[in-house]
Parts: structure tokens; C-alpha cells; sequence
């Protein structure tokens, strides 16, 4: 008896393509290493996607790992082939549309730090980490990570789970059917209209946005600066008071003032 029912992930769900093609696993190493490993192999379905109830060397961004027990997470990934769209604003989208999920499932308030960590009452709940490529013709993998339930270890600091969050039992297949929707719904408009009605969502779900942050860059230096905003390829604009600095998501990391990792609420601390 598999630990996860296929049939519970579709059940409501209403997509057109995204999340069609379904693989339902207990384990894998990674729900987005695999789908790029299928992808090599065989042709996938526009949207086809994967679900393990564990993954046993997830990955987060810039070589982090993402911690998937059992039974506690949501781990999945989709696959797009974007044609000459493939940008890092696909990132920002999956955040998005990550946001619209869990507000719609679980009714929680959830925010976006940028580029794209799920923030709940400044923990974090959800991770999202895109890979992609353009041979033989462009595509990118959607991971997403959802810390649905449990008890998080004392490493995953800064974290929270959605059931903690709401206080309430959260379904991990009808989060995963409003994921597939929510991303069909963006993936389309993006496709059709260009990068701006995304961006402009981005900014309406930011929380970083107009804070006081503080950018680490790989070889640890720190630069310090208000977010001013997002560029059309889902770079981050910092004023630094002696001009302006655009930064990569894949090339920093980000703490807001004091090397808080989530924004205070008090309106001091922007
Ligand atoms: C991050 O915040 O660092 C991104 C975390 C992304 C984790 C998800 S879990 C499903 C998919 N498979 C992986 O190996 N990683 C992503």
C-alpha cells in the first residue's frame, strides 16, 4: 500500500494540462532531479508532474538541501517548455501562484520574500526552486516544497508548517490540485500577455518590497539598501543611497534589517 493515493491528488482537480500526468512516488531523491532525469529519457507532457511522500536529498537554492520526511511535506515538481519565455520570472510565477494556493487551502495569510520563499507570519512555510534548460528545445522544472504538517527540526530555522500556522488539519492533494491550478492560470496569462501581470502580482503578494534588507553574496560580503523594486527578469532594484544595485536571485541571499530573516511588523522596521 503506497504511502500517498494518486487518485485523492486529482480528485479536484480542475486543470486543463498542468498536473495531468501524474507520478505519485513514496520516495525519491529529488521530485525535480527526477523529472529532469525523465525528461532526458522521454517526451513529457507539457505540465506532467510528480508528488513523493519523501525525498531522500532535496534540494533547495544555492545548494542547500530542503528537508522531506514522510508524511509531512508537500514535495513536487512540474515540467513547462516555455519557448522563448524561459526566464528567471517563471520563478517569481511559481511563488505567486504558491501564495494563491495556500491562501485558497488553508486560508492563511501567506507573503512572499523575495525571490520567492513563502513567508507566514514571518516564518517560512514553502520553498520553491526552478531549474531549466533549452536543449532540445527550452523547458524548466518547477520544485516546489511545502511544509505541510509535524514538527520541524531545530535546523530549519526560521520555519513553520501550515497546520501550525492555521491551527487546523491542512489536505496536502487538495493543496497540491490548487497549486496545479493556480500555476495552469499564471503559466497561460504569462505565455499570452509577457512578464508584467506577473510582476505586478509579485509585487502585490511582496514582503520585501520597500524594506530595509541586507544582500549576501556568495563570497559573504554584504551590501545594505531599501528593495525598490523588481526588474523584468525578476532581478531585485536596491537603492543603496549611492545609486542603484540589481541583483540575481540565484547569485545572494537576503536578511532584512539586524539580519532578521523575516520583516518585523512593526512599522519601524521597514
Ligand atoms: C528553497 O527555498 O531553497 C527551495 C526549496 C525547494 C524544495 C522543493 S521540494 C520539491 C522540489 N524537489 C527538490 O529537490 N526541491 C524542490
Amino acid at each position: 500500500m503506497s504511502a500517498l493515493d494518486r487518485a485523492a491528488f486529482q480528485r479536484t482537480l480542475t486543470t486543463r494540462w498542468m498536473g495531468q500526468e501524474l507520478t505519485v512516488l513514496d520516495a525519491v531523491d529529488s521530485t525535480n532531479r527526477y523529472l529532469k532525469a525523465r525528461r532526458e529519457r522521454e517526451n513529457l507532457a507539457l505540465g506532467a508532474a510528480v508528488i513523493a511522500d519523501r525525498q531522500t536529498a532535496g534540494r533547495g537554492r544555492r545548494g542547500r538541501g530542503w528537508w522531506s520526511p514522510p508524511g509531512q511535506g508537500l514535495y513536487t515538481s512540474f515540467i513547462l517548455y516555455p519557448g522563448e519565455h524561459l526566464s528567471p520570472v517563471l520563478s517569481l510565477l511559481a511563488g505567486v501562484a504558491a501564495v494563491e494556493a495556500v491562501r485558497a487551502e488553508a486560508g492563511l495569510p501567506a507573503g512572499l520574500k523575495w525571490p520567492n520563499d513563502l513567508l507566514i507570519h514571518g516564518r517560512k512555510a514553502a520553498g520553491i526552486l526552478v531549474e531549466g534548460g533549452t536543449a532540445p528545445i527550452p523547458w524548466a522544472v518547477i520544485g516546489i516544497g511545502v511544509n505541510v504538517a509535524g514538527t520541524l527540526p531545530p535546523a530549519v530555522a526560521d520555519g513553520t508548517t501550515l497546520e501550525a500556522a492555521a491551527g487546523r488539519p491542512v489536505s496536502r492533494e487538495r493543496l497540491w490540485a490548487r497549486l496545479a491550478e493556480r500555476l495552469e492560470v499564471w503559466c497561460e496569462r504569462w505565455l499570452i500577455e509577457g512578464g508584467q501581470p506577473v510582476l505586478a502580482a509579485w509585487r502585490a503578494e511582496s514582503l520585501t518590497l520597500g524594506h530595509a534588507v541586507e544582500v549576501i553574496g556568495a563570497d559573504g560580503s554584504t551590501v545594505r539598501g531599501v528593495a525598490a523594486d523588481v526588474d523584468p527578469e525578476g532581478a531585485l532594484l536596491l537603492d543603496t543611497g549611492s545609486g542603484r544595485l540589481r541583483l540575481m536571485a540565484g547569485e545572494v541571499s537576503l536578511r532584512y534589517r539586524g539580519g532578521a530573516y523575516a520583516p518585523r511588523s512593526d512599522p519601524d522596521a521597514s
